[in-house]
């Protein structure tokens, strides 16, 4: 769609929902910011003070929220510390966590950490067949005694894609307050977080946005939260106006900004800065139509071509988010073998190599040809050669 604003690795690149590719704006930006350091030093400070804020526009344009209700600051992780710390308050009768069994680990240690501090427990959504998740069974968790409850938007493994509006309102008429991690979604697939109500979301800027390896993190609150004070404090989250009065008195900056803690990365901001800068220039729902040609031609060219492999990931546009799970018991050793020929899959452990042909960058030829690859490995066994070792991520 736009590769020509990317500096494409050699070979063929399809691990985009792992770590995004680098635009050619995100290191002109870091440039210029180094650049300012080392011109102006301390002084840089005059321009860099707001720059989390002046980047809310585009990224609340990603999530489908305002301005006001998003920033870029820390890490999934702690920012949904972050996020439970003010939001979460056990009471009564309604005192329990809901998450996923098929979440990212990292949701869980932090949600079990907030368990354990309130001695409540944090049930897990069960998946009936290993991969997805089913409607009844979510709805079936969001019971009286819930207070808060955080779903993916998409799957990591298996890249299912939830119905964000439907279980938000779902989750709110029973009381329970409904956060989302869109880290599989965000700059992949359309969002309307404030429409929809969702009451908070997290997600990070290094896979499908592309502002690299370890980019500050997303963070949504609902403008009817807004009022509260933030669980953790730092006086970065402080109002802009008087934050250099150094006073002991807290005064949050209105909206999310008050979520930031301590002094930003400023050189980080500015990768996120130059990816943002290209998706400023996209229409969501084309790079949405371009995801879903892209998954569709590879499913279709999977079940042509490599019977072996299952399709776990949802057929349906509106289940599936931006990119194709595959199981196979030799996952781990085809996910090498394609390494050892320049194309970069993804595999996750157990038996699952997960393709994501995105949007902005990758083409059909790209998919042909890694399918063409993953045919011959199959019929020669030339995978199983491949030695194991070095990291897998
Ligand atoms: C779905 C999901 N949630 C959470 C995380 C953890 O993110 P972070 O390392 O930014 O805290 C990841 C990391 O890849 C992820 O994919």
């Amino acid at each position: 769609m736009r590769r020509d604003l990317f500096a494409m690795p050699p070979g063929i690149y399809l691990d985009g929902n792992s770590l995004g590719v680098m635009p050619h704006a995100a290191r002109e930006a870091v440039l210029r910011r180094l650049d300012e350091w080392q011109r102006d030093a301390v002084e840089g400070w005059d321009r860099w003070f707001g720059l989390a804020e002046s980047l809310a526009p585009s990224i609340a344009r990603l999530v489908g929220a305002h301005p006001h209700e998003v920033i870029a600051t820390g890490s999934i992780t702690a920012n949904l510390h972050s996020l439970l710390a003010t939001l979460y308050r056990p009471q009564g009768g309604r005192r329990h966590l809901v998450a996923t069994s098929l979440d990212f680990p990292s949701d869980v240690y932090a949600l079990q950490a907030w368990a354990a501090r309130y001695d409540a427990e944090l049930r897990l959504i069960p998946s009936r067949d290993g991969h997805t998740l089913h409607e009844e069974d979510i709805l079936a968790a969001l019971t009286d005694d819930v207070a808060l409850a955080l779903l993916p938007t998409v799957l990591y493994r298996s890249g299912q894609l939830l119905d964000v509006a439907g279980l938000t309102r779902e989750a709110q008429s029973r009381g329970v307050l409904i956060g989302w991690d869109a880290a599989h979604s965000v700059g992949s697939v359309p969002h309307a977080l404030h429409d929809s109500g969702a009451d908070f979301a997290v997600w990070c800027h290094y896979k499908y946005v592309n502002a690299g390896p370890g980019a500050p993190g997303g963070l949504y609150l609902h403008e009817r939260h807004h009022d509260r004070l933030p669980g953790l404090r730092g006086w970065w989250g402080h109002d802009k106006g008087t934050q250099f009065e150094m006073a002991h008195t807290f005064r949050p900056a209105p909206g999310a900004g008050a979520y930031q803690l301590g002094t930003p990365p400023i050189l980080a901001l500015a990768a996120l800065e130059g990816a943002l800068s290209v998706f400023d220039t996209l229409s969501l729902e084309e790079v949405r139509a371009r995801s879903l040609e892209l998954t569709l031609h590879l499913m279709a060219l999977v079940d042509a071509h490599l019977p072996e492999l299952r399709i776990v990931t949802p057929r349906e546009p509106a289940r599936r988010g931006g990119h194709v799970a595959l199981v196979h018991r030799e996952a781990q050793a085809l996910s090498l073998a394609l390494r050892a020929r320049s194309i970069t899959p993804d595999f996750r452990s157990p038996d699952i190599l997960r393709l994501a042909p995105v949007a902005l960058y990758n083409t059909e030829a790209e998919i042909e040809a890694t399918v063409g690859v993953l045919r011959e490995l199959l019929d020669t066994g030339a995978h199983r050669a491949v030695e194991a070792g070095g990291l897998v991520t």
